[in-house]
């Protein structure tokens, strides 16, 4: 229905706007007799011109305009081309744009990634302005902080460039798990535990939301694996895929109601995710509650009108032959037109709210410098210290120090591929040493940078913006050199690089391990300089876990700041002098070896047939249709390490700190309702320095007839920083749901009755307290409506 009122035809500024999960009408205008833009020129006020209605009758104002052509055209994006990159002209760089429809005055909108800091071209043609965007730290740096409050300023920043930038929705954040440690693209994800994954997913959500621009939470589900990423099927039991790879996804849409899902490559037991109507419909939409648009990862699937009818709205990065398919199954009655128009109505919905259709006046000028503050302190915050023996850390500020390692020189600020931020610059470990005045010893950072440069001139350019280059060769310091080094500095530091990114898996040999050049670096200066009775101090500049049980005696620290971002070297810096007392604790384990991880053998599945299959687009990915058989059930990580007493190097949740902190008067309320607890601990620092504490509560559940792991964590809080002899209170809150199991059997979610121990501590191994209550009988807390079953059950592995 057209409504016809006062027309006022002004370029409509929309104030307040809020892309997804705000305000169900667009504007703060109340009344209709508020300008308005005639869109269509046609003289009238359309309802979904209309900004005093609600976004839902706009919407399916505007889908009741469209011409099949115009609707097959909306739920595809523009394009992709390869090197620069998704077919939007307003934001070169961006990974994609959905299309304008001029005729109804309908903007593009633009989307462009993430997860760690907006990915945009830098430069743009005959144009001398830059367009730089702030490179935050990777999101396992971001999840080792523990401190959500954090998180979301990053968001609050990251969505200040979205803004400003001219872009819609962000594709960030990434929140599959950390199941294996080479999976390729874990260093864009947060974690092994479904709670942090979520939280600290949500987090990021809420601080770009605030913006009124959205995010894409991704890969929807179970893209734990790159390894022929387009054509894997992981099979997984039902138990672990709800309590483990999925939950994490229902507790972001719970804490943050993101604008978009992105789906994933893979496929979850036979049906790819985007074509999946039980997965996105039924517990998406139906059991989660979900209410923004689902979109395709890049190229993903291999059926448009299985997509449409799946419920993921939204194809990307679109293409005309997708588009054609649409309407031909809709002209020869395949596919319903209403299912065209209920993805439609998600797509508008967002679109409706969205900068570009509002005409939000960008400034193409984010404070930059305001947002390298906060990339400093979330990278400062993620260092977890793994080892400090001999005080050998703090180090004073006028120590000097001798830099051994290549990426000393040159940090990696980041991963490769779509999660590639194009930051103006990178802190190096040295330039972080030099910003801070404390002496760098000259002769071997010379040794080192000629020796870099000669190495990277030998290496042909990168073909790609995704190109994954093999690291240099690592130099070898001659032994004149070394002892110079070890004469004129105090304390040595070895930096140990690593890079990784999508498409590709790492590998165990020279990547999770350490180089052969590595282990010989590590012994023969640490050799060195305690000859001379002079610590060393390792830092590693990865994205990933790597193996450290083999080398870590030799060394007195060791130092893990992750890839911090374009401000590493300074945030790594203020840890070393101990500006910065570290509080970063790991929410990934360290183990042992890679052969400890339970999916090691099976990781990243095998190959169902020996035909060699190439992406049907732009014929760079190729791959097998492989199987992976999700063995470790619900024991993944520290839910494995422990319920199985394989021992590791570090554990989950651990980190140490400069200061000493006791965590007592431990107390475990129920609330009135049933299974849901409030937990208070008091946190004392006892030692010299002013720090942050990570308090986190692990429960053990009754034996019962689910499988569960020995202890999962509950819940988490972060003291602010304390100073030495005081305490803080720390209150935590744990839901029904976080006690129970998922039971295939009552098809629903289970909290079996009988002892609950909560297990109160710094890490999942060094726990303070414990309180055991009792839960008399079993509670249901939830049905569930799907079933998500294998084609045939995958034999888990079982601690009996
Ligand atoms: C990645 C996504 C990304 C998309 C757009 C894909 O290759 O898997 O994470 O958002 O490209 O760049």
């Amino acid at each position: 229905m057209t409504s016809f009122f006062k027309r006022t035809l002004l370029a409509c500024a929309v104030a307040g706007v809020s892309a997804c999960g705000g305000s169900n009408t667009t504007s703060n205008t109340s009344s209709v007799e508020a300008a308005f833009t005639d869109r269509n020129q046609n003289g009238v006020m359309d309802d979904y011109e209309n900004p005093a209605l609600d976004v839902t009758s706009r919407a399916k104002n505007l889908i009741s305009l469209l011409s099949l052509e115009q609707k097959a055209h909306l739920l595809t994006g523009t394009g992709f081309q390869l090197n620069n990159v998704g077919g939007s002209e307003k934001v070169p760089g961006a990974a994609g744009s959905t299309f304008a429809i001029p005729e109804l005055g309908i903007p593009a909108m633009v989307l462009a990634d993430g997860p760690a800091g907006l990915r945009i071209s830098p430069t743009r043609d005959n144009d001398t302005a830059s367009y730089f965007a702030t490179a935050f730290p990777i999101a396992t740096a971001l999840a080792s902080t523990w401190n959500t409050a954090l998180v979301t300023q990053v968001g609050d920043a990251m969505g200040e460039e979205v803004k400003e930038y001219g872009v819609d929705l962000f594709l960030a954040p990434g929140m599959n798990i950390h199941a294996n440690p080479l999976a390729g693209r874990n260093f864009e994800y947060y974690s092994e535990d479904p709670l942090v994954s979520g939280l600290m997913a949500a987090s990021i959500v809420n601080g770009v939301e605030a913006h009124g621009v959205g995010t894409t939470i991704k890969h929807f589900v179970a893209n734990n694996a790159e390894t022929s990423r387009m054509w894997l099927d992981a099979h997984i039991n039902e138990q672990a895929y709800r309590e483990i790879y999925l939950r994490g996804f229902e507790i972001a849409i719970e804490a943050s109601q993101p604008c978009a899902i992105m789906t994933s490559y893979n496929k979850v037991n036979g049906v790819y995710t985007s074509q999946d109507e039980v997965l996105l419909e039924t517990v998406l939409r139906d059991e989660f509650g979900y209410e923004g648009l689902v979109m395709t990862d890049w190229f993903a699937g291999d059926s448009a009108p299985a997509q449409m009818q799946a419920g993921n709205d939204l194809i990307m990065p679109g293409m005309p032959d997708q588009r054609q398919a649409i309407i031909d199954a809709v002209n020869n009655g395949t596919l319903l037109e209403t299912t065209l128009d209920r993805n439609l109505q998600r797509i508008v919905e967002t679109l409706l709210k969205s900068p570009s259709y509002n005409d939000y006046a960008y400034s193409n000028q984010p404070d930059l410098d305001a947002h390298a503050q906060v990339a400093r302190q979330a990278a400062a915050e993620g260092v977890v210290l793994l080892k400090n023996t001999n005080h050998a850390l703090p180090i004073q500020s006028d120590t000097k120090i001798a830099a051994f390692g290549n990426t000393s020189y040159d940090f990696i600020a980041g991963g490769t591929g779509s999660g590639d931020v194009n930051e103006a610059y990178t802190v190096s470990l040295v330039d972080g040493l030099n910003n801070a005045n404390v002496p760098v010893f000259e002769p071997l950072k010379e040794a080192y940078t000629a020796f870099m440069a000669a190495e990277a001139a030998k290496r042909p350019p990168k073909k790609h913006f995704f190109e994954l280059q093999s690291p240099l060769p690592e130099f070898s310091v001659p032994e004149a050199l070394l002892s110079d080094a070890v004469e004129a500095s105090d304390v040595g530091l070895i930096t140990i690089g690593r890079n990784a990114g999508e498409f590709q898996d790492r590998k165990l040999d020279a990547d999770f391990n350490l180089t052969n050049a590595e282990l010989s670096m590590i012994a023969q200066v640490s050799a060195a300089y305690h000859k001379a009775g002079k610590p060393v101090v390792a830092v590693l500049n990865t994205g990933g876990v790597v193996e450290v049980a083999s080398w870590r005696e030799h060394v007195d620290a060791i130092v893990l700041p992750w890839q911090g971002g374009q401000e590493a070297g300074n945030a790594l810096v203020d840890v070393l002098t101990g500006k910065v007392n570290p509080s970063g604790r790991l929410a990934t384990t360290f183990p042992l070896a890679y052969s400890d991880n339970p999916t090691a053998t099976v990781f990243p599945g095998k190959p169902t047939s020996e035909e060699t299959v190439k992406d049907p687009y732009i014929g760079l990915f190729v791959g097998k249709h492989m199987q992976f058989d999700y063995v470790d059930g619900i024991y993944v990580g520290y839910r494995y390490y422990d319920t199985f007493n394989v021992p590791v190097a570090y554990e989950f949740g651990y980190g140490l700190s400069y200061t000493d902190f006791s965590i007592s008067k431990v107390t475990v309320q129920p609330s009135e309702n049933p299974a849901e607890f409030t937990i208070k601990a008091a946190v004392s620092n006892k030692g010299k320095l002013p720090g942050k504490e990570v308090v986190q509560v692990y429960v053990t559940a009754p034996a019962g007839n689910l499988p569960k792991a020995s202890k999962s964590l509950v819940a988490f809080n972060k003291t602010a920083s304390l100073q030495p002899d005081s305490t803080e209170m720390l209150t935590l809150s744990v839901k029904a749901k976080q006690l129970a199991s998922f039971s295939e059997q009552q098809r629903a979610w289970v909290v079996e009755a009988g002892d609950y121990t909560f297990h109160v501590g710094h890490s999942s191994q060094n726990i303070a307290q414990q309180v055991t209550v009792n839960i008399p009988e079993s509670i249901v807390v939830e049905n569930v409506l799907a079933t998500l079953t294998p084609p045939a059950p995958v034999a888990e592995i079982s601690p009996q």
